[in-house]
Parts: structure tokens; sequence; C-alpha cells
């Protein structure tokens, strides 16, 4: 664990461990109190750079002051109404989503979370396809911490252990990772060929109503599915839709801009039956939803499935502006072509070859889209350290993977260029050191 130490600092984390819950896992012993833009300042007086955002999710960097405002005035006009009525800014994002989602998917039901958004994409792929009680999932991925995200999820073990039984019918079948195969050319057959051989020998197609998976392998290693020499998710379209599965894209972490399209699926050219996103969409603010085609969604009958706070008034103002501000600005333009330089910057600096799908291999093995890239180390103990230099340069960054082993960039979509590629150049020397 990494600490600063002040007196008023450790009476703070004293009282948070005397009074919140072990469960959570804090990766750094700082007090945030304020946000603005790439920045986050301490209680102790501290000035971060956070290329974390908060997992994810302040796309716009801490605080965007049009965000903030657009939330502030809907909480002066209506806080709460549920589905008791309809609300206009419910309707407005459901209806700016149906313009930036895939194809024709053009219904989307609002929740709080990313987790409740996979478990009711899941509920939802259930009621379409009848009786069909199983599911396929991808090893490494992470759908949220419900009982369902947790069935789901495979980045690490302790998500999983002492919480059986989890949801029954959940296959679990290899994610393509042709950074680390020994044969990256061949790793997305493979992995199409182990799911034909899963539906041959155990497991019959028309017993699954939905495959789930992340384009981009958020917390298992920021991995995009391969696109080269095989278009993978095209391929795991054409599979779904022979055999009636739908096919989820979990979006959650991906999604709203992060990798320089609205949705990562986009770089591969298929429009998928389902996806969940949240995260990024409110800037800091709870929601999260799914989205499919209104003809399918249709399946699901008023009061089938539900949530009091669900697409709240002020977590729509805040989605609402972000999307607005988004698109003014350029800001998925922006992440794509900052993203390929930054991607190449550090491919040369890091790498022998490689570089986001192209399957190649890397010395220390860098991959990604737009602004989701992830450096693959070789330990735990690399990983850890460079973090911690990093912290000490008043830089927090992630790791993940199973084995902790990849750092990760998801800096805000916004941050100035030069402010995003000093701090990579700092990082990129400590790499090196280690
Ligand atoms: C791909 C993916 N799905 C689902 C979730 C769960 O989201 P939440 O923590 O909002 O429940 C996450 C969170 O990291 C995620 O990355």
């Amino acid at each position: 664990m990494i600490t600063n130490n002040t007196t008023n600092l450790k009476d703070l984390l004293a009282k948070d461990e005397q009074f919140l819950s072990s469960a959570l896992y804090r990766v750094f012993h700082v007090v945030a109190e304020r946000g603005e833009g790439s920045y986050i300042y301490s209680t102790d007086g501290m000035k971060y750079l956070d290329l974390t955002c908060g997992i994810g999710v302040t796309q716009l960097g801490h605080c965007h002051p049009e965000v903030v405002k657009a939330a502030q005035a809907q909480m002066e006009k209506l806080m709460h109404i549920s589905c008791v009525t309809h609300h206009q800014l419910n309707i407005t994002l459901a209806e700016m989503l149906s313009k930036i989602l895939p194809g024709e998917i053009n219904n989307t039901f609002f929740c709080n979370s990313g987790a409740e958004a996979v478990d009711g994409s899941i509920k939802f792929s259930r009621r379409v396809n009848k009786g069909r009680p199983n599911t396929i999932c991808f090893r490494g991925a992470f759908h949220g911490r419900t009982i369902g995200g947790t069935s789901l999820s495979s980045s690490k073990e302790l998500h999983r252990r002492h919480y059986d039984p989890l949801l029954p019918g959940v296959n679990i079948v290899d994610y393509p990772n042709c950074y680390t195969a020994k044969e990256p050319e061949k790793e997305a057959s493979r992995v199409l060929e182990s799911i034909e051989k899963l539906f041959k020998s155990s497991l019959p197609p028309d017993s699954v109503s939905a495959m789930i998976i992340e384009p981009v392998l958020g917390e298992g290693g920021y991995t995009p599915a391969p696109l080269k020499p095989i278009n993978f998710m095209k391929e795991l379209r054409t599979i779904c839709s022979k055999h009636g599965i739908l096919l989820i894209c979990d979006e959650v972490q991906s999604g709203i801009g992060r990798t320089g399209k609205w949705f990562a699926i986009e770089h591969y050219g298929v429009e998928p039956d389902i996806i969940t996103m949240a995260k990024g969409l409110g800037s800091g603010l709870p929601i999260g939803a799914f989205s499919a085609k209104k003809e399918i969604m249709s399946e699901m009958p008023p009061g089938s499935h539900g949530s009091t706070f669900g697409g709240n008034p002020v977590s729509c103002a805040a989605a609402v502006k972000t999307l607005e501000v988004m698109e003014r600005d350029k800001v998925l333009d922006y992440v794509s072509k900052t993203g390929t330089e930054l991607m190449k910057h550090l491919d040369s600096e890091l790498s022998t070859k490689g570089g986001s799908t192209s399957g190649g291999k890397s010395k220390a093995n860098v991959r990604g889209l737009g602004f989701m890239i992830g450096i693959e180390l070789a330990s735990k103990e690399i990983a850890e350290k460079i973090i911690q230099d990093c912290f000490k340069e008043k830089m927090l960054i992630l790791s993940a993977g199973a084995e902790q082993n990849i750092i990760r960039f998801i800096p805000p979509l916004n941050i100035e260029k030069d402010l995003l590629f000093n701090a990579v150049d700092k990082i990129i020397d400590l790499i090196k050191k280690a």
C-alpha cells in the first residue's frame, strides 16, 4: 500500500479503517478533497495527476464546469421521480444514445451502475431467448460485483472465492489474447474453434441465450480482441447469429469515447444485439444502461425489469451534458488521433514490434485503443514499483490483469496533449529504469 504521511492523514485513515468496510481495496492512501480537470487535490494539500479517471469514469476530467452546472440546475428542479412519471432528460438521453449507438440499436433501459447493466442484459437475453438457460463469457473478463456480474467474471479468483453457488449455466471460454499467445496469428481461430468444440461436445448452442464479451478486456488486462488476421468480433457475431444467441458487448469501461469511438465495438464494424454502458456516461454521477433494438427490447413487458433510481434526473442531466460537450469539442477525433500517436510513441520506446490490435510481439507488450492503453510488464512487483514511483512523482495510475502486471492508462479524454505526453515520458523513464 502506498502512503503519504501526515498526522491529519493518519487520523482520517484510522477512521476510514474503523468505519468503512474492509472489502474496499484502496490503491493510494490519499484522502481526495477536490477534483479539477486532470488533477485531484488531497486533504493534506497535495496535487495529483489522475491517470485513472476514478477507474475510467471522469471522461471530461474531474468536475467539468458545464457538467456540474447542468447537474446543479437539475437538482434545483427535480432530483428524483423514479418511474412514477416520465421525465424529460431521461427521454433526451435515450434519444441521444440512439444516435450514437452502433447500427439500429435504438432503445435503452437505464440503471445505476455497470454491474446492474450487465445483470439486466442477462435477464433481458433470457426473456428474449426463453428456455435457454446458458450464457457464455470469457476468461479474464470483469462484469461487476453483483452475484450475476461475479458469476460472469474471471479476472481475479478473489472476486469469486466463497461466493458459491454463483449463477448456474455460466460457461467460460478463453479470451483471445494475441499479445501473450504463443502463436498470436492463430489465437483468434484457436478460441473460435474452442467455442465450436464446446457446442459439439457439451453445450448445445440452442441452450445458450447470450454470449457476453468486452471488445477490449478491461480489468483483465487492457487487451483488445484481435482484429487481424481474423476479425474476432465479426466471427463471434456470425456464430451468435447462426445459433440465435444474443451477442452482448459489455462496454462499461470501453464505451463513451474511451477508445476514440463512441463504442469500442465500432472498431470491428460489428453490431451486437445488446450494449451495456456505465462509468463515463455520467462524468462521475452514477448511471448505467443497456441498449438494444426496440423490436427485441419490446420482449420485456412493463414491470418485467426496473430500478428505483435508474435514469435519475440529475445523473441524466450530467450524461446529456457529457455527450453534448464530447460532440461539440470533437473529443472522439482527439482521442483517436492522440491515442494513435501515444501508442506509436510507447511502441517505439518500449517495444520491439507490435501495436493496437496487430497481434505483434512486444518487449513491454504495449496494446490498446484510443485512451485505453495497457503496458504489460514482466511481473507484478515491477508494475507495483512503477505505480509507487509514479505516486512519488504525483501521478496516479492503476494496474490490471489477473497477475496485476499490466499498468493501464485511462486519462481524461480531454487531457492536454503536452500534459499527457510529459507524464507518459516520465512513466517510460521509470519503466526503463525498473
Ligand atoms: C467491463 C465492465 N463491466 C462491468 C463493470 C462493473 O461496473 P460497476 O463497478 O459500475 O458496477 C466494470 C467495472 O469495472 C467493467 O469494467
